[in-house]
């Protein structure tokens, strides 16, 4: 098309909008998978914040948000192109499941019937298998004021999962600077359900610089320690004298070295933390976090039961093609959850969703900053 043609093109297309409801949503192509279309959409609100979310793993591409000086830059890990996504194994934004996190030895029973799942982490499962939904092309609509609307159907038997599972997620940035991301599901047959963001936040607006000196708090006075495979044992361990009590504010760097069993487990940290939760299933604070630099602060509020704080320790600066991949612990994840391997734990909030039922969890990013 030539030049002039597709400036008329994007006129008429900008003309055509409604004025209040999608005009603060732009799509575009961001190229192909296998011949299909990748769709593009960036939000904005008044204040200048700019989410932009791709259709490829219904991912959260770039996250703009001012520093105390009013001044805007990228706060989460990612790529200006599509193809670095593709080869990519960090799941930088994506939305994973069916079972984000780990599944031991890739292996789960339900109603006395034993799943196989594909083994990529070790023996255990992660994140959905090899073809989790963060490889899978979503379709996309603009679903009112600020948001854009994904679905996804996953199969009956793909990935080794049972019963077909009609999923979606709502991107929605709000005017008083939130971005909150809504899952819902149904099934045809009883599964485990766990989708989770997995942006990776570096609130200096510099994707080079550590996140080792943010601050963080989590609302959590519990956690649930791991093996050397990154398996729960099954025992909640009360935060309260180890290098894991983030209930007070602490710089994340302080503690990351401390001669912890857990900390060498996980490379530094990997873990689920349980949430002190008023009411469960219901909205609630789950952690915040500064950058005492930038003075950008992040608050996460989630209906989830646990939030899973990494800290970037795989990320490793290798090339792939197309781009790199980001430098160790230059982003963290907050990855609001249940818990990890939880159809092999039968004392961890159920993640078994049947049908009839709907699956509904949302997480709330609110963005400031302080003085
Ligand atoms: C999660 C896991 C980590 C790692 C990353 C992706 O946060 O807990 O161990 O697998 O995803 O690299």
């Amino acid at each position: 098309m030539g030049f002039l043609v597709r400036i008329i093109f994007f006129l008429a297309a900008a003309v055509a909008l409604p004025a209040a409801a999608e005009s603060r949503i732009v799509k575009a192509s961001f190229g192909q998978v296998d011949g299909q279309e990748v769709e593009i959409y960036t939000i904005t609100n008044a204040h200048g914040i700019e989410a932009r979310l791709m259709t490829y793993g219904a991912t959260l591409v770039s996250l703009k948000t001012p520093d105390r000086a009013g001044k805007l830059a990228g706060i989460v890990l990612g790529f200006d192109s599509l193809s670095p996504y593709l080869s990519g194994p960090a799941y930088l934004g994506a939305s994973v499941g069916r079972y984000a996190n780990r599944i031991a030895d890739a292996r789960f029973s339900l109603d006395g019937v034993s799943y196989q799942l594909a083994a990529n982490d070790g023996r255990n499962s992660l994140h959905g298998g090899t073809k989790g939904f963060d490889k899978r092309i979503w379709t996309a609509e603009i679903a009112g004021d600020g948001a854009v609307r994904l679905h996804y159907v996953s199969a009956a038997g793909e990935e080794g999962y049972p019963g077909q599972l009609t999923a979606q997620v709502t991107y929605r940035l709000g005017e008083d600077d939130t971005l909150s991301i809504a899952y819902e599901a149904t099934t045809t047959a009883p599964t485990p359900v766990n989708l989770v963001n997995h942006a990776y936040f570096n609130l200096t607006g510099d994707r080079s610089k550590s996140i080792l000196g943010h601050q963080l708090k989590i609302a959590a006075s519990s956690f649930t320690p791991v093996d050397a495979t990154l398996i729960p044992t099954g025992e909640l361990k009360p935060v309260a004298g180890t290098p894991f009590d983030f209930r007070t504010s602490q710089v994340i760097g302080a503690r990351i070295e401390a001669p912890d069993e857990q900390l060498v487990l996980g490379h530094g940290y990997d873990h689920n933390w349980v949430l002190d939760k008023p009411t469960p299933g219901a909205l609630s604070l789950a952690a915040i976090v500064i950058d005492p630099d930038s003075g950008r602060s992040l608050e996460v509020r989630t209906t989830q039961p646990g939030i899973q704080f990494y800290t970037g320790n795989f990320l490793d600066g290798r090339s792939v093609p197309g781009g790199s991949v980001f430098a160790r612990r230059t982003g963290l994840c907050l990855e609001t959850q249940h818990f990890p391997d939880s159809p092999n734990h039968a004392k961890f909030p159920t993640t078994i969703l049947t049908p009839g039922e709907t699956y509904r969890e949302t997480t709330v990013f609110a963005f400031g900053t302080v003085k």
